[in-house]
């Protein structure tokens, strides 16, 4: 699984063109869901920069209120794809982890339709009683995750049984990149504070999705592979920890 993808939540300001640019950027993931309204463009701009579905990799999702070999199939209808890499569901039907979606997702995947599958916004506990019934455990869990608001018990958890963790709303959606102290320790390297949020996500083995409009932006955050945060700042980061959410509680999964 590529370390670093594009996430296309509200990317509605032409949303076949800036997918077509990250491709020709070499963007090497794609994540998208029905509700974010993205899957017919993704298809349209793979056709326009003559991207092959073996080329990039694809992460989209079932609703919690569907049946998730429908849903599949009507995902691969809109991305216009014969498989996706990664089906997820896209949140835990209430407090239950959605036994029948999961038996859904396996039956789509021995079928053919997607490589792998996985969870968004599900807790320790959720993941648990899923891998305990099923014996199957999720290849990733993709939940809010940036240094103001993170858990160790997850990370511990999903490293033992390697899942991985997608981190959605890298860039904390805007809201944090002015914090004080995330600004000096990025200037130390001089890069930008989303920059060093992509990068400390990296280092935690976690794979940031941040999603970005602005042509400037795009690049932007593809380009963090030339510096490395030291331990000292890597303690610091993790330490500004306060279960922040950009959706105004604690993140889902908690
Ligand atoms: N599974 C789930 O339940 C779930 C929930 C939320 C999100 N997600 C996924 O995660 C993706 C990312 O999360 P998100 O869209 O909520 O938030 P985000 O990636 O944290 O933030 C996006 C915002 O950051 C801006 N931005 C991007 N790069 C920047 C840079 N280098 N410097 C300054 N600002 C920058 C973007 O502006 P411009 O657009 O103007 O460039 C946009 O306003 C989503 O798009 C979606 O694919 C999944």
């Amino acid at each position: 699984m590529p370390v670093i993808g594009l996430g296309t939540w509200q990317l509605t300001k032409d949303t076949t063109g800036t997918v077509q640019q990250a491709l020709e950027m070499d963007y090497p993931m794609i994540d998208t869901a029905v509700d974010y309204g993205t899957q017919p463009a993704i298809g349209e701009a793979m056709h326009r920069s003559g991207t092959r579905p073996e080329d990039v990799y694809i992460v989209t999702k079932v609703e919690e209120n569907e049946d998730a070999y429908d849903g599949t199939v009507r995902d691969l209808d809109e991305l216009d794809l014969d498989y996706v890499d990664l089906m997820l569901i896209h949140r835990p039907p209430g407090r239950s982890p959605g036994h029948e979606l999961w038996e859904g997702l396996i039956r789509a995947r021995e079928d053919g339709l997607t490589r792998d599958i996985g969870v968004s916004n599900y807790s320790v506990d959720q993941l648990e009683e899923l891998v305990d019934a099923s014996g199957e455990v999720p290849a990733v869990n993709q939940i809010e995750w940036t240094p103001f608001g993170w858990n160790s018990h997850m990370l511990d958890y999903c490293r033992d049984r390697e899942i991985v963790i997608q981190a959605y709303s890298p860039l904390t959606r805007t809201e944090r990149l002015d914090d004080r102290r995330l600004n000096e320790i990025a200037a130390s390297y001089d890069k930008t504070p989303a920059q060093l949020l992509i990068r400390w996500d990296l280092q935690l083995g976690v794979v940031p999705i941040p999603k970005a409009n602005d042509p400037a932006h795009l690049a932007e955050n593809l380009d963090v592979f030339d510096f490395e945060i030291s331990d000292e700042h890597m303690e610091e980061l993790n330490r500004l920890n306060e279960h922040w959410s950009s959706l105004g509680q604690s993140p889902m999964y908690e």
